[in-house]
């Protein structure tokens, strides 16, 4: 464990064409999983909680249980408040240790995105904490798995010069962008492709801004590796890890049927989420 910011690490991403995983998680075998494979390959790592993952942990606890993980497993690790809508909440993780929180006004008129973006980087910054503002939206919900085709709306997309001019407004530190991908995967493993060209465009618009990718679960290798290049530095997992731990769970109570005891069958669930993990950092380029 350093004493390295994220800011730091997300600006070296943008230096050295890497990106940040941020993993989320709901329980403790989860978080286990994540610093384990964080530790075993030696990159930082984000933690993400979202406002029903947070619900269901408390905000003060998942604050504890990530601290006292960063100080057993020796890993830079940042919290961060994932698709934040209520503005109660999102003060809350600032004033509870947060390093980051993701204001997620994407179905707002943009206006109002604006607006309310502009209220959390002012509470935030004064505890410098960073802040993810969302514009375009990014479809669905993790853990969803599609048995038909996910088409993306046209109006879904991130629209370049609507970035541009939330960026300049709101001064956010990072920005969540829509461009093809969405939260769950398709059950065939063909998730659409990255609109490429409308990354540039949008890179091209908002400068040094943290670029971050939403729903990159089920999002094909290559992809990931092109968008990194042209400028993603932060990219978000949720339901891969999500169906890691529950298969690997129901696998196992279908061969013993009769196994109570948790601390016996919950690590084959810690296994699972570890070895996506690993896999998925390796993936975004960091050498450790
Ligand atoms: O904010 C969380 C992520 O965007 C997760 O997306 O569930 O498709 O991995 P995912
Ligand atoms: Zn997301």
């Amino acid at each position: 464990m350093s004493n390295l910011t994220l800011k730091y690490y997300l600006k070296d991403s943008q230096k050295n064409h890497y990106a940040i995983g941020q993993f989320n998680f709901s329980t403790f075998e989860q978080l286990r999983g994540i610093f384990m494979a964080a530790k075993k390959v030696k990159s930082p790592v984000i933690l993400g909680t979202s406002e029903g993952e947070s619900n269901y942990l408390g905000i003060k606890e998942t604050v504890a249980l990530v601290e006292i993980s960063k100080i057993k497993y020796k890993v830079d690790a940042f919290l961060n408040f994932d698709h934040g809508k209520n503005l109660d909440l999102i003060k809350k993780a600032v004033d509870y240790g947060y390093s980051a929180v993701h204001f997620d006004g994407s179905r707002m008129p943009l206006e109002e995105n604006i607006k309310y973006a502009k209220k959390v980087v002012e509470y935030a910054h004064k505890k410098n904490v960073l802040v993810e503002g969302e514009v375009g939206a990014i479809g669905t919900e993790s853990s969803k798995i599609y048995k038909k085709d996910f088409k993306i709306k046209e109006k879904d997309l991130t629209n370049p010069e609507e970035a541009e001019r939330f960026v300049k407004e709101t001064r956010v530190d990072s920005l969540a962008i829509s461009i093809g991908t969405f939260h769950g995967i398709e059950a065939h493993g063909r998730n659409p492709r990255i609109r490429l060209e409308r990354l540039k465009e949008i890179k091209k618009r908002i400068g040094n801004v943290f670029l971050v990718l939403h729903g990159g679960s089920g999002t094909r290798d290559d992809d990931i590796k092109k968008a990194i290049k042209l400028g993603i530095v932060k990219i978000n997992i949720n339901t891969e890890l999500r169906i890691a731990y529950t298969r690997a769970l129901k696998s196992n109570f279908r061969k013993k049927t009769e196994e109570n005891t948790p601390y016996k069958y919950l690590p084959r669930a810690i296994d699972a989420v570890q070895k996506k993990v690993g896999e998925k950092i390796k993936l975004f380029g960091i050498k450790n």
